[in-house]
């Protein structure tokens, strides 16, 4: 199987067709928008191939068969995780759902257009194992739990103000079954680490998974919200474990 290595990391876990894309969109190279041209592409704006390899483990690890992310951009973190939902060769029980209110204002949508052209040539996977909602996660998310949806492994990466994040984390926890995970992206950013903080000490009903990657965190439900109404726990804001 074809793969490429980036920044030490061996993409083969994945399939051709996913390491080949992964490999021109970490080289930077232009990539197709909804218009069917070509476009320059800012290479900061992405998850690298270290975080995007512990996503695939991840993904593994919890059998996720449904996938949710928010904040799509050029679509590297969705190519990881569609990669990862193709190895599972079930392209009828399988979907990745990205959220983001910008994909076409600011990203010539080239996330939608690089999920879709993965999915029309993956054989394991099918038109309807990719869909983005392109709205506010705060609302898109809110509508999918008023939809009853549930997802395995969901990946935030978003709008990256501390109050945005905890709510995207508190939706999102709603949707995650037991064994399921969330990873927030960008732990150097202090307000996503102040959300980190407040999960580890006031979450109980999901326990920290180590992924390698100083830049991820990620935790996996292991039991009910059993808090009561008034239930606070001070925690660090700078993330650090509770002691
Ligand atoms: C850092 S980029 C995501 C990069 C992507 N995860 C990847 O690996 O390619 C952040 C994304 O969040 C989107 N975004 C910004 N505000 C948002 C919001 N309120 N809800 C959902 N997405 C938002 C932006 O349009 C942008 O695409």
């Amino acid at each position: 199987m074809p793969s490429f290595v980036h920044d030490g990391q061996d993409s083969s876990l994945i399939g051709a067709v996913f390491s080949e894309r992964l490999a021109s969109l970490h080289a930077g190279e232009p990539q197709r928008g909804f218009d069917r041209i070509l476009h320059q592409i800012d290479a900061t704006t992405r998850i690298s191939a270290e975080e995007g390899i512990a996503l695939v483990r991840l993904a593994a690890q919890v059998n996720a068969t449904h996938t949710l992310e928010v904040g799509l951009g050029y679509g590297f973190s969705a190519t990881y995780l569609l990669g990862a939902l193709a190895s599972r060769q079930r392209a009828d029980a399988v979907g990745h759902l990205a959220i983001d209110p910008y994909q076409m204002t600011d990203w010539n949508g080239i996330g939608i257009t690089t999920a879709n052209e993965l999915v029309a040539v993956s054989p394991c996977l099918s038109e309807s194992s990719f869909h983005c909602i392109e709205k506010r996660s705060d609302i898109a998310l809110a509508g999918l739990l008023m939809e009853g949806r549930s997802f395995d492994l969901t990946f935030i990466d978003g709008y990256h103000r501390f109050d945005d994040v905890l709510v995207d984390f508190t939706l999102a926890a709603q949707m995650c079954p037991p064994g399921g995970a969330i990873v927030l992206h960008d732990m150097w950013l202090p307000g996503i680490a102040c959300v980190a903080g407040f999960i580890r000490s006031n979450r109980a009903d999901f326990a920290e998974v180590r992924t390698g990657c100083e830049n991820l965190f990620a935790v996996q439900r292991i039991g009910g919200d059993a808090r009561n109404w008034d239930h606070f726990v001070p925690f660090a804001m700078d993330g650090t474990p509770a002691t």
